[in-house]
């Protein structure tokens, strides 16, 4: 599977155009670098006395699972066929929350017929899974970076261990896509854009700030969703395992940014409310379906004028910031200097989940979370939901 920057521009008929067209420059087509200027940094002290990324560490080295093996990768998938099997079990209808828009007056949709929402529903499918794909492509490199960049054995042993989990992560959603699904879609211009300023920041911090709390949280939020609805076993797994290791990582940002913010002065922990902001802000203008609507013959501006009158769309936007706004109340951000996140929060809708179950605290770091021998037969191709803290289920708003 290669996916080319050039192929969202040259997609059309429903499907994105698969590998470069010109083979003498086909390697340069596939690498997209970030130009950077960052300390790496040894530290000579190897005492740990960071309890809580200690125990972190030591469940995370005991919870290492392995795409080939702990997936069951007979499984049959026909993308058709679980479309509709999900709407007639979840009772939300394919292509939804998009279909909403057929309510809508003048709406370009207005005359799909269900073959057609099916069609779209499998698409939008292959486009979310591409979005989670190279959301953890972007983790891996972000996490590599800390390693190198943090200045505490403790976060250096504990983050060695997500970049291993983001690898396993980025193998199993493109060996899903490659394997079960018609397409792969490439990824969209805001996540890019976040990323690009995340890797291309020299503070460390930011990093922390930017990848294991506002990406990681709304991929876990993300990935509770699809969780809720899919009823396909193999992708149901899948969504399970990772997911128990992305609760481990936003807890990771939360417990070093804790102890990098109690000695922040009040205007580098203002610039952090700002970063919080702009980046939620990118996630937010991420329009749903943005990787769809052109191979439809339908631009994104057309869409993006329909839905101010979109409840469901907006609920389900919404609902994507649930882990981000807790864990920024949890770091002080919401709260510091009169409210200023407070409001932006407010402006977006979104303050109403600073209550909502906090990463770091579900994250029971003394518990059993996948105290798993891997050579246990019975434990393969299967995945014991009551071994999972952390973790939610995050049901999908329909009206
Ligand atoms: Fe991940
Ligand atoms: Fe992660």
């Amino acid at each position: 599977m290669t996916i080319t920057q050039d192929d969202a521009a040259t997609s059309s008929g429903g499907s994105p155009v698969e590998g470069p067209s010109d083979g003498a420059t086909a390697f340069d087509q596939l690498i997209d670098k970030v130009r950077a200027e960052f300390d790496t940094q040894f530290t000579w002290d190897y005492e740990r006395g960071r309890d809580g990324l200690n125990r972190l560490y030591e469940k995370a080295k005991r919870s290492q699972w392995n795409v080939s093996d702990d997936l069951d990768w007979s499984i049959d998938v026909d993308p058709e066929r679980m479309v509709r099997l999900q709407a007639e079990t979840t009772g939300i209808p394919a292509g939804f929350p998009a279909r909403s828009l057929l309510d809508v007056k003048g709406s370009p949709v207005a005359s799909w017929n269900d073959d057609q929402w099916v069609d779209f529903a499998v698409n939008s499918q292959c486009a979310s899974l591409s979005q989670f794909l190279h959301g953890e492509q972007g983790a891996l490199l972000c996490t590599a970076r800390l390693v190198e960049s943090v200045p505490w054995i403790e976060a250096k042993y504990y983050g060695s261990t997500q970049v291993v989990d983001e690898a396993r992560h980025v193998e199993a959603f493109a060996r899903y896509l490659d394997e079960k699904m018609p397409t792969t879609y490439p990824i969209n211009e805001n996540l890019k854009s976040l990323l690009d300023s995340v890797l291309s920041d020299e503070r460390w911090d930011l990093v922390y700030l930017g990848m294991q709390v506002v990406i990681e949280g709304l991929a876990l939020a993300a990935f509770g969703m699809m969780l809720g609805t899919t009823q396909e076993p193999l992708l149901k797994n899948l969504l399970r395992y990772v997911m128990s290791d992305e609760a481990r990582h936003v807890a990771f940002g939360i417990l070093s940014l804790q102890e990098i913010y109690a000695d922040l002065s009040a205007d580098d922990f203002r610039l952090r409310q700002e970063f919080a902001f702009e980046a939620c802000n990118q996630m937010r203008r991420r329009t749903l379906n943005a990787e769809l609507w052109p191979s439809y013959g339908i631009s994104n501006e057309e869409i993006e004028a329909l839905l101010p009158d979109q409840n469901s769309q907006q609920k389900f936007q919404q609902l994507l910031f649930s882990k981000i706004v807790p864990n920024c109340k949890k770091l002080g951000l919401l709260d510091h200097r009169d409210g200023w996140l407070r409001e932006r929060f407010q402006e977006m809708n979104i303050i109403q989940f600073e209550d909502w179950e906090n990463t770091a605290e579900a994250l029971d770091l003394d518990g059993p979370v996948a105290d798993r021998e891997l050579d246990d037969a019975a434990n393969r191709a299967s995945f014991d939901p009551d071994a999972l803290q952390g973790v939610e289920v995050i049901d999908t708003p329909t009206h």
